[in-house]
């Protein structure tokens, strides 16, 4: 639990298309307790309307990731709101969040959804007022970018987000055109925070403990919010840095999430749990040759062949 200046700061994972799921979330609230707040990865509002079986198991969730919001995309309100009160009815998260940050072509190219939504604010308004109609008695909450090409298209959306009656907003500090290069531009969500009295929860590039609390001094924002900073370090919403996570334990915990990962995804979903040990294994020296098996591994057994023979 962190503060500023008295006040509570919420602490947030990131939602993460195939990586903040049911397995990785159990992890994290397994070693980071539960004084922090889940996003869910992205679901589709048309392919929830649908009834789509593999989306609506994607917000499954178990009673021990409360808090926890589930993100929606889309690009019609009519379209979201049914959505979100399917979501709200079946599974009872505590808040409903909008992709309008997304940039791949796929969401925010053809089909006018996640940061796409920036280009078109009256259409995010209007997203945002239905969902606030339906009352659905949860949060209602969107994560955003700080513009298309601009970065100050932010100055002029979060304001209109917040007439909406929107809840809170996470900004991440890129824009759309950035993808994920340079640096996130913390200094503008400070300006956001300034201009907007709803809550902001600052997102980008928050890659340890020592980023948390330079990004609160530079922000003031209310929430801080960390993606790719808690992969392969679940402990980070614990105050702990994964460097400093004894060897043991942090083969442990991989070992663990493994066999979720299998528990949730079948027997030779391990192939898809890769993607999770390059991350855990990040920054570790003098381990080239297990890295290269880490990256083939295609059983639990030969995972813990392998991690058994990393030093430490
Ligand atoms: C693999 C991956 C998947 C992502 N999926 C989503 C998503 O489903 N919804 C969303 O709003 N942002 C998504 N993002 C963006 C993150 O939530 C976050 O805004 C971004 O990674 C910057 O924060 P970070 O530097 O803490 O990772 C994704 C990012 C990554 C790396």
């Amino acid at each position: 639990m962190i503060f500023k200046d008295d006040n509570l700061v919420v602490l947030a994972l990131a939602p993460m298309a195939d990586m903040t799921d049911w397995p990785f979330c159990q992890i994290c609230r397994k070693v980071s307790g539960g004084d922090f707040v889940i996003f869910r990865e992205m679901v589709s509002s048309e392919a929830i309307v649908r009834t789509n079986e593999k989306t609506l198991k994607m917000c499954e969730f178990d009673q021990n990731e409360h808090p926890i919001i589930q993100q929606i995309f889309g690009a019609y309100p009519e379209v979201v709101v049914k959505a979100a009160e399917l979501i709200v009815k079946n599974y009872k998260p505590d808040g409903i969040d909008i992709n309008m940050g997304c940039p791949v072509p796929k969401i925010a190219g053809k089909a006018d959804c996640g940061a796409a939504l920036l280009k078109d604010p009256e259409r995010a308004v209007s997203i945002i007022k239905a969902l606030k109609k339906a009352n659905l008695g949860v949060t209602v909450s969107v994560k955003t970018r700080l513009g298309w090409t601009d970065n100050d298209d932010i100055l002029k959306f979060a304001p209109m987000m917040e007439e909406t009656g929107v809840d809170f907003i996470s900004i991440h500090g890129r824009t759309k055109q950035e993808g994920y290069t340079g640096i996130a531009d913390w200094e503008k969500i400070a300006q956001v925070k300034k201009l907007v009295s709803i809550p902001v929860f600052a997102n980008g590039d928050i890659k340890n403990n020592a980023d948390i609390k330079r990004c609160l001094e530079i922000t003031g924002a209310d929430g801080i919010m960390i993606g790719r900073g808690a992969l392969g370090n679940p402990w980070i919403f614990a105050g702990i840095d994964r460097e400093d996570v004894p060897p043991e334990e942090l083969k442990k915990i991989v070992i663990e999430h493994a066999k979720l990962h299998i528990q949730h995804y079948g027997e030779k979903s391990i192939t898809t749990f890769r993607k999770h040990l390059a991350y855990y294994f990040k920054g570790i020296t003098g381990i080239k040759d297990l890295r290269s098996e880490l990256v083939r591994v295609k059983s639990i057994e030969e995972l813990e062949n392998i991690i058994q023979k990393i030093p430490g």
